[in-house]
């Protein structure tokens, strides 16, 4: 058995930073030995339950491959396709898997869902994505960060533009909090993150040597960032009506090729967790852009399609990431 074997993973910070990097190292064995056919399988016989209440491509798949390459077998469960939440409690459901999974990925809606299954499963649970944290996520844009970037993990700086209260800009802050870099959240200020989320930033940021940075200022936000990411601006589970106001609000903070220009930095890269609005190829997209006049909304086809981005390499790496994490609690 590993160090992490029977943890759960909710969030990022259930984890120490040496943890955290021992996960990116396993990853990184796991992809080269992938690619050069030499992986060895340790999950085998292991059976993982796969919950999702809220629709994935990237998230489901890097499950289902990743135990697929190690031997595991998986369930996926669709909002549908279990009782849980409308004939069956959470407590009981968790109960219930316990005893046929050894392990249980969950995407939800509530965090306090993932942590009542983690709190009676019995068996490591895993966060595919809440509204609070997106943590396998985070194991990903550090995995592609360090292997686009030549300088120490410490060193990058990175900027998320964009709706920073929701998963992805918590997780981006308190990932980098816990692993020492550089993070700086530039957005309207009704769009940081939550007080005490900044709050356990700032604490986490005093032992690492974190540098925390949140600012209305595009241009003092990304001077000098290694990476610029953002995420959409209406995250699932809310309704369309809010397109409007978060379009007004975050339309300055789109990223553009002027954005990645005022870094400063030639060899910027730019990341997105993806599922992303830049281009016409989405239905949700194309009505969005129709009613507002927009091309694009949170990036620009132009970002997207350039040299800049490695949003691939960070979703390829989902895949790899995930596998450290069923190998490293399962194994
Ligand atoms: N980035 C991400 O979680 O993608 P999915 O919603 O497709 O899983
Ligand atoms: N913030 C987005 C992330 C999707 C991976 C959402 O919650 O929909």
């Amino acid at each position: 058995p590993t160090a992490l074997a029977g943890r759960h993973f909710l969030k990022e910070a259930d984890f120490t930073a040496r943890e955290f990097r021992g996960l990116l190292e396993l990853a990184a064995e796991l992809k080269a030995a992938k690619r050069a056919g030499t992986e060895q399988p340790y999950l085998r016989g292991r059976n993982i339950a796969l919950i999702f209440e809220k629709t994935s491509t990237r998230t489901r798949c890097a499950f289902e491959v990743a135990a697929a390459d190690q031997g595991a077998s998986t369930t996926y469960l669709d909002p549908s396709g279990s009782q849980m939440g409308h004939k069956e409690s959470v407590k009981d459901t968790a109960r219930v898997l316990g005893r046929m999974y050894d392990g249980i990925e969950y995407r939800g809606d509530s965090q306090a869902k993932v942590e009542e299954l983690a709190r009676y499963a019995g068996v490591p649970v895993y966060n595919g994505l809440t509204d609070d944290w997106h943590p396998t996520q985070m194991l990903a844009d550090v995995l592609t960060m360090t292997e686009h970037s030549p300088k120490p993990l410490t060193d990058i700086a990175f900027a998320y533009l964009g709706d920073a209260r929701f998963n992805m800009g918590n997780s981006y802050l308190v990932t980098a909090a816990l692993l020492g870099m550089d993070v700086r959240i530039v957005a309207p200020k009704s769009y940081w993150p939550a007080q005490e989320v900044v709050d356990r930033a700032r604490e986490l940021a005093v032992s690492s040597g974190a540098r925390v940075t949140l600012t209305e200022e595009i241009a003092e936000g990304v001077a000098g960032a290694d990476f610029v990411a953002t995420d959409v601006w209406v995250s699932m589970g809310e309704p369309k009506e809010v397109w409007g106001e978060r379009i007004a609000a975050l339309a300055p903070y789109a990223v553009t090729m002027d954005v990645l220009r005022a870094t400063g930095n030639p060899d910027v890269r730019f990341l997105h967790c993806l599922p992303a609005f830049h281009d016409l190829g989405t239905q949700v997209g194309r009505e969005v852009y129709e009613a507002h006049g927009l091309q694009s909304l949170e990036v620009t086809d132009e970002v997207f399609e350039s040299a800049h981005s490695v949003v691939f390499d960070e979703a390829e790496n989902r895949m790899h990431t995930i596998k450290a994490v069923l190998v490293a609690t399962l194994a």
